[in-house]
């Protein structure tokens, strides 16, 4: 029997890296470089207006079906997913892999060529990159990327739509990533070259985000040791957890690694006295994030865990009608 799960290998990683997602006739959405940076944009105005909307109950879905492989946990995206296909008048299918036959070892190519002929939308939250890019090889439908080991793209666009909500668009701002140069920071490192920013990655040697992206966004993206020198004059700060899904075995090492990579205050001090933070959720306090940091009054971390919804129903949109 085939397992759904297979851990990346060096290989897959470095061809998953490739992107973007070309030459196919529809739109998927693997990674942020699979939409221009003006679509992007109007992804997040259109975001802002469904969120003020006075009807969010819209019928631009209506009929349609999204399909949800999720191989991972998930809160946020699971349930924003739902409720976005149900505020616009379309249906969702949660699919784990433990009850259908992908679990089973029904070849990803099978399972996308048989589901794309049922529903109109499909998004999977799994480990390898390669794997969602094969599947949305054989995909008639969008395929949107839920998370994996390489990217997390829905989550920059709450996190944009958070940033631009409150400070107006970040083109031409300083960013600080600060931890893990795992998933969440390379799409941090995708979303300043789409949108525009200056990145600076503050990460422990040896958790460095992948080469190859690192190398083509010499010109706006460097790594440094420092979290204060990431952070100063920053107008956004941001982290993730140090063990993500699938590192829970080296969960002890990293918490020696990453100490002193803790976003505090005095460290929320140097960047710039209007920075926002932002955390994906889940966090860990005491760990990557200060509690009064995550807890401050002001803290935009449960806007964008809300901005997920409505950044998403815009991605929806925009990929089905
Ligand atoms: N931020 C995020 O993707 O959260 P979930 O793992 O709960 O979906
Ligand atoms: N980096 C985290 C993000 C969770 C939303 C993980 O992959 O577990």
């Amino acid at each position: 029997m085939t397992a759904f799960r297979l851990r990346p290998g060096a290989a897959d990683r470095a061809h998953a890296l490739r992107e973007p997602c070309t030459n196919m006739a529809t739109r998927h959405f693997l990674t942020l470089l699979d939409l221009s940076p003006a679509e992007l944009r109007d992804i997040i105005h259109r975001a802002i207006a469904l969120k003020h909307s006075k009807m969010p109950r819209e019928e631009t879905l209506k009929n349609k079906t999204l399909a949800m492989i999720f191989e991972k946990s998930s809160t946020r995206t699971r349930v924003s997913f739902e409720v976005a296909m149900t505020q616009l008048g379309g249906a969702s299918l949660f699919l784990s892999p433990a009850d259908t036959q992908l679990g089973r070892g029904e070849s990803i190519e099978d399972s996308a060529k048989v589901l794309s002929r049922m529903v109109d939308v499909i998004t999977i939250r799994t480990y390898q990159h390669a794997k969602l890019e094969l599947f949305a090889k054989h995909s008639r439908v969008p395929v949107i990327n839920s998370l994996t080991d390489d990217f997390h793209p829905c989550q920059l666009l709450a996190d944009m739509q958070t940033f631009f909500e409150r400070r107006g668009d970040i083109a031409g701002h300083k960013v600080a990533w600060v931890g893990d140069g795992h998933n969440m920071c390379q799409s941090y490192i995708n979303a300043a070259k789409q949108f525009d920013f200056e990145l600076v990655i503050a990460c422990p040697e040896g958790f460095e985000p992948d080469q190859y992206l690192l190398d083509r966004t010499r010109d706006r993206v460097s790594i440094v040791r420092d979290p204060l020198d990431a952070v100063r004059g920053a107008s956004l700060v941001a982290t993730d957890v140090w063990a993500s899904m699938g590192h829970e075995e080296e969960r002890k090492i990293r918490l020696e690694r990453f100490s002193g990579y803790q976003v505090t205050r005095e460290l929320m001090s140097s960047a710039r006295s209007d920075a926002l933070f932002l955390h994906c959720l889940p966090a860990h306090r005491g760990e990557e994030v200060a509690a009064d940091v995550l807890d401050a009054p002001d803290s935009m971390v449960w806007d964008e865990a809300e901005n997920r919804l409505h950044a998403q129903k815009a991605l929806l949109e925009f990929l089905c009608t």
